[in-house]
């Protein structure tokens, strides 16, 4: 019904093509899929999805990594840390990635995403038999320890704002599909789990 009236209000008509979701899939020898990741800034998205790519790429998938801070450079740099500005964040990324999967890529998404309605928002948007959300979990005081670009150390001295775990929330994810806890597992045995996971759903076509 909400579409209904945004069409109406603003005389857009979605314009239906002749080639299908299963026809791009076919080509590329794939399905489309979306691998989430949200965690603590300093937590091991970008370092575990980094070297997830690595490995799907050497089997031959058809992929692309999406990251918080590269995003934040270019279609995002609008975009502050206010949870209004962080929900818009992950709503345009969930668009992207929307899109993405319906092309029949494999998304790999690292960003904080620290709202449970957000995230339950692409995983709805994106489709959930497309989605996987993986939890890559580490202590707040461990990240703050780790603090490889320095930021939180800066938080604290009141040099950033808004900061995810020291003036700003995260809400930790209530039934995701992996739990990677970086303080037990190498970086290789994370890595080894997410794979586990994608290719148990066998996307290949
Ligand atoms: S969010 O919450 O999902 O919108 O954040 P995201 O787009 O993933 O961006 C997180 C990266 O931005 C840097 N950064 C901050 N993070 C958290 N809070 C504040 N205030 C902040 N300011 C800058 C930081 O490098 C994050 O990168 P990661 O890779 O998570 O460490």
């Amino acid at each position: 019904e909400d579409e209904e009236n945004w069409v109406s209000e603003n005389n857009i008509i979605w314009h239906e093509g002749e080639v299908t979701y299963e026809d791009r899939c076919r080509n590329i020898g794939q399905q489309g899929l979306v691998v989430w990741f949200t965690g603590l800034s300093g937590s091991g998205k970008s370092t575990i999805a980094v070297e997830v790519e690595k490995e799907l790429i050497k089997q031959g998938k058809v992929l692309y990594r999406l990251d918080g801070d590269n995003i934040r450079y270019g279609l995002n740099s609008d975009l502050g840390f206010i949870k209004e500005d962080r929900d818009e964040n992950i709503r345009r990324i969930t668009e992207v990635a929307t899109l993405f999967k319906d092309a029949g890529l494999i998304t790999l998404a690292s960003f904080i995403s620290p709202f449970k309605s957000m995230r339950d928002f692409a995983k709805k948007k994106i489709g959930e038999e497309n989605f996987i959300e993986i939890y890559v979990k580490a202590n707040i005081e461990v990240c703050v320890k780790r603090d490889p670009k320095g930021l939180y150390e800066k938080a604290k001295q009141g040099e950033i704002e808004n900061f995810t775990g020291i003036s700003s929330p995260y809400e930790e994810p209530e039934d995701p599909d992996v739990v990677i806890d970086t303080e037990e597992l190498t970086v290789a045995e994370s890595v080894e789990k997410v794979l586990k996971l994608v290719d148990s759903l066998q996307i290949t076509v």
